[in-house]
């Protein structure tokens, strides 16, 4: 018997890394959950695995998700898709990236959740998750877009809560430190992302952050996890840097 009274969910970014758990883990919670990414074959691998309804969507078009919300209830929305496609100094980052990041990592997940609530508010209830970051919350070099679309998404979640207090849908922001996904291949490599960012560390798993999710829609509905900041043990944010110029 599942706590909660959801039956639906959608996950974005579900054929890879975080939001694969995430979508593998809702449909544990006995919910009908839709699978978004762009990338057919490993939304089809993991229908194979755990039933799940794959949509091979680009969300650039977030508008291609309609026909979804007017067929189905969905009651759990989780903005998780993003990418990070390089690392490096803002002068230096193309427009392409830029507006990547832009488009998928902050306008997609708040046209979602237009959209969505759109039905949630009239049967007062749903729970829109989004993917932050420990990047939106503290300084790094070299990924000033990426923080500054996960900054805007965290203050988005606290403002959001405010236009629907009272209206029982609750809103959650995870910000995770490191996960080990693929999320710097195409920044790294896969195999550079491994040799400068997992092998020798402990990171978090994806299922850690999939747990968050579970444990968030079990609680009852007066009770909103509005954030959760989430870093391995061996990982602080923080700190300041300083150059000498003489
Ligand atoms: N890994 C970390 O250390 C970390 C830390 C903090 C926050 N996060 C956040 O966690 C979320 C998930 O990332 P991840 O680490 O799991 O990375 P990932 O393995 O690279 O997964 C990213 C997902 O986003 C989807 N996506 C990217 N562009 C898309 C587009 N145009 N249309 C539809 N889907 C698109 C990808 O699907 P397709 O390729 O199939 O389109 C993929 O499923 C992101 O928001 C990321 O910023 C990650």
């Amino acid at each position: 018997m599942n706590s909660h009274s959801y039956q639906t969910a959608l996950v974005t970014g579900a054929s890879s890394g975080i939001g694969r758990a995430i979508a593998q883990r809702l449909v544990k919670e006995g919910l009908q959950v839709y699978a978004v990414g762009r990338d057919a074959n490993a939304l089809e691998a993991l229908a194979a695995e755990c039933k799940v309804t794959p949509l091979a969507v680009d969300l650039r078009d977030p508008s291609a998700l309609a026909d979804v919300f007017e067929r189905v209830e969905i009651d759990v929305v989780v903005n998780n898709a993003g990418l990070l496609p390089a690392i490096a100094r803002f002068d230096q980052s193309t427009p392409a990236d830029i507006d990547a990041m832009i488009d998928i990592n902050l306008r997609a997940p708040l046209r979602l959740a237009h959209r969505a609530l759109d039905g949630m508010m009239k049967r007062k209830r749903g729970h829109l998750f989004f993917i932050g970051s420990s990047a939106g919350r503290f300084p790094h070099p070299n990924t000033a877009v990426y923080g500054a679309t996960k900054a805007a998404i965290s203050l988005f979640c606290d403002s959001l809560r405010c236009d629907l207090l009272g209206s029982k849908v609750r809103v959650t922001e995870i910000a995770p430190g490191r996960v080990q996904t693929s999320l710097y291949r195409t920044a790294l490599g896969e195999q550079g992302a491994n040799e400068k960012l997992y092998d020798a560390y402990r990171s978090i798993q994806p299922e850690h952050i999939a747990e968050l999710i579970a444990t968030a829609i079990a609680l009852p509905d007066f009770v909103d996890v509005s954030r959760m900041e989430v870093f391995p043990t061996d990982q602080a944010p923080g700190g300041s840097q300083i150059v000498s110029v003489k």
